[in-house]
């Protein structure tokens, strides 16, 4: 600093002023704003994994003819003469500060199964680099997946480290389940850049089946409870099975993965709808295993609240139809029962039900011990993920702490009929 002492300060600010301009670094958007460059990426699993595959992404500026091209990974390297372009759809959102930007999506249909496919998106020359996804095999093979509760808070800071941490226990995963407050405030744009920063480039990978938490929905502070609808960015990001009931299309959703039946509830609205299609969904199940995946709690474990609301709408019909496993969030803890049925654990051979609450961030609340007389396992203060082993006989969940040590595991058999 000693040879700029005798220069005047605004001297000095001018010169780099115009260093800056003459550098193209001052007026000028960066490429990335300024190009319809995708970003984004995230890969959703569709009603039949193994025939098809959800990409979406978005631009901040439209393209001429946006589009993904896909091709077997065998051929990846003859892509100019193998790859198909499917065309996208397109449509243009207003973000938090009045920028209008521009979500696209497409279905790869006609996939064979057990296949490996590299994909990428965007829109020529703006194309992101070649990612790979596995389609199902469409046969009760065994697999894994990983599920994560409550984020929500440090998603960038910490979030992110859970993330890596499922990588490199489950390189594998057939796709990453998330329950619920992915974010702390679903309708701020801002937050979902931190998700997807978090991410990184996981979900271009691993396929997304993500669940609607109270934090997806405005605040109830700014909008009362019974009008609040799912913020507009929600629909835009993600492009997911469309067979839930009428109002509630890619929040409540069903879907089979060798051998399992994967289903989506949205514990913020409409709760009778969901119970009639949810008997529905179940009454026509042929899968061997049934997993259903809800933000609020059935059995909750947060001192602070008790909404009884699940156990009267939805236990008859999990208890009827012998649901496997009910993953869940909200509590920020983690709890396994017992299997349950009519709110009560099992004997003898009899089957029930386990329900899991898990927390994947940093926000912890005390504890309550109002259900201990189910609980196999709760604690706090832990940030968790999860894998599920499924195969033609036993499921596995596992409970991994940041450390990668498993913490928790419990073993369902499918008991002959
Ligand atoms: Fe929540
Ligand atoms: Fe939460």
């Amino acid at each position: 600093m000693k040879r700029f002492e005798n220069i005047p300060l605004r001297r000095i600010i001018a010169g780099w002023f115009l260093l800056l301009v003459f550098t193209g670094q001052v007026f000028t958007e960066t490429p990335a704003a300024a190009d319809p460059f995708p970003e984004r990426i995230v890969l959703n699993l569709t009603q039949t994994p193994h025939l098809s595959q959800a990409v979406s992404w978005r631009s901040r500026k439209n393209g001429q003819a946006p589009a993904a091209q896909i091709v077997p990974v065998s051929h990846l390297l003859e892509a100019e003469s193998h790859a198909v372009t499917v065309k996208a759809d397109t449509c243009q959102v207003k973000i938090d500060d009045q920028r209008d930007v521009f979500h696209h999506s497409v279905v790869f249909e006609s996939l064979l199964p057990d296949t490996e496919y590299a994909y990428r998106v965007g829109d020529d020359p703006h194309w992101s680099e070649w990612s790979r996804f596995n389609t199902a095999s469409g046969r009760k093979d065994p697999f894994r997946f990983v599920f994560f509760g409550d984020v929500q808070k440090e998603v960038a800071a910490l979030g992110s480290q859970l993330f890596r941490t499922a990588v490199m226990v489950v390189p594998d995963a057939a796709f990453w389940l998330f329950a619920g407050d992915m974010m702390d405030n679903g309708p701020d744009d801002r937050e979902w850049a931190e998700f997807f920063d978090a991410v990184s480039w996981m979900p271009k990978t691993f396929p997304l089946v993500p669940v609607p938490g109270n934090h997806e929905y405005p605040d109830p502070r700014i909008i009362p409870r019974n009008e609040r609808r799912i913020t507009p960015l929600w629909r835009p990001h993600f492009t997911l099975p469309d067979n839930g009931p009428p109002g509630l299309e890619e929040t409540v959703y069903s879907l089979s993965y060798q051998g399992m039946c994967l289903i989506v509830l949205n514990g913020n609205e409409q709760m009778d709808a969901q119970a009639e299609w949810l008997e529905t969904v179940l009454s026509r199940n042929t899968a061997t295993w049934v997993i259903v995946a809800v933000h609020q709690p059935v059995y909750p474990i947060s001192k602070r609240r008790h909404i009884t609301t699940f156990q009267e709408a939805l236990v008859p019909i999990f208890d009827r139809f012998a649901v496997d496993l009910v993953l869940q969030g909200h509590d920020h803890g983690y709890a396994r029962t017992k299997p349950l049925k009519n709110h009560q654990p099992v004997t003898g051979t009899e089957k029930g039900t386990v329900y899991i609450i898990s927390n994947s961030g940093p926000k912890f609340y005390t504890l309550s011990d109002r259900y201990d007389h189910l609980m196999a396992r709760t604690g706090s203060k832990e940030m968790l993920f999860h894998t599920i082993e499924v195969d033609e006989n036993t499921l596995r969940f596992t409970a991994f702490d940041l450390m990668r040590q498993p913490v928790d595991e419990v073993v369902i058999h499918k008991s002959m009929p």
